[in-house]
């Protein structure tokens, strides 16, 4: 059993959701609750928010991320904004690849590769998403997805900077569905997920590398999900919007 190992790793994926007043509410009603978590506590907050929640956050355990970046550090990008403009503001860390963006953002796993670059080029920590759709899951290629979808976002990711990323499986059925992975299928591919850092960069990086479950986790079903061995942590959706559900969830993790 390698999972002590590993750092896990509870991150709360606002989205689109809560105006900087409310994102100040949030942060501070959770500060209290999540002070002495045995994890990493993380909120990833929309670009508008990120101000006022590095000031909420400061001082505390919990960490500001944002929810992606552009892949150039700068230029004519319209709307984008770059790693190191999130870097300057004092962003530890990034989102990227999540299923909403390959979904209705035209994101590819070669934009993903450039953005995982750019992100790591700026110093920040990269929560890279990864999961099948229902279609591929029925027709067994989940773990030929997942392979494929980590592979590419990686190329040209050395050993050294793959300590600064964490992998999210997200079976993009379970994502705001309420329909979760089973604590074995969630383990089960986060398992497939860790041989492949394997296969790319050796056993003790892959041991070392905190894997996430998203998707429809929640303060019922963390506990489960987080026991496995190859569950290292949660990438939350919707129940990181109300700071009881998700310092739940931060306590299980802790467990
Ligand atoms: P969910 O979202 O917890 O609402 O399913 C997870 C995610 O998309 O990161």
């Amino acid at each position: 059993m390698n999972k002590s190992l590993r750092k896990a790793v509870i991150a709360g994926n606002w989205k689109m959701n809560k105006g900087r007043a409310e994102a100040k509410a949030l942060i501070e009603s959770l500060v209290p609750l999540v002070k002495d978590a045995g994890c990493d506590v993380l909120v990833c907050v929309p670009y508008t928010d990120l101000e006022t929640a590095l000031a909420a956050a400061a001082g505390t355990n919990i960490r500001v991320a944002a929810q992606n970046c552009h892949w150039a550090a700068s230029g004519a990008f319209t709307g984008e904004i770059s790693a190191a403009m999130l870097a300057e503001l004092g962003v530890g860390a990034v989102i990227i690849g999540h299923s909403e963006r390959r979904q209705y953002f035209g994101e590819t796993d070669r934009t993903v590769n450039a953005r995982v670059r750019a992100a790591l080029d700026a110093g920040l920590q990269v929560i890279l998403c990864v999961g099948e759709l229902l279609g591929e899951r029925e027709q067994n290629i989940t773990g030929e997805d997942c392979s494929m979808q980590t592979k590419i976002a990686l190329a040209g990711v050395s050993a050294g900077e793959l300590e600064r990323v964490i992998i999210a499986y997200e079976p993009v059925w379970a994502i705001g569905t309420g329909k979760t992975a089973t604590a074995d299928q969630a383990d089960e591919v986060c398992g497939l997920i860790r041989g492949v850092i394997a296969g790319l960069y050796g056993k003790d990086a892959a041991d070392a590398l905190t894997i996430q479950y998203g998707g429809s986790m929640n303060a019922g079903n963390a506990e489960e999900l987080l026991g496995k061995e190859h569950v290292d942590g949660g990438l939350i959706g919707g129940a990181s919007l109300t700071a009881p559900d998700f310092a739940a969830i931060v306590a299980a993790a802790g467990k």
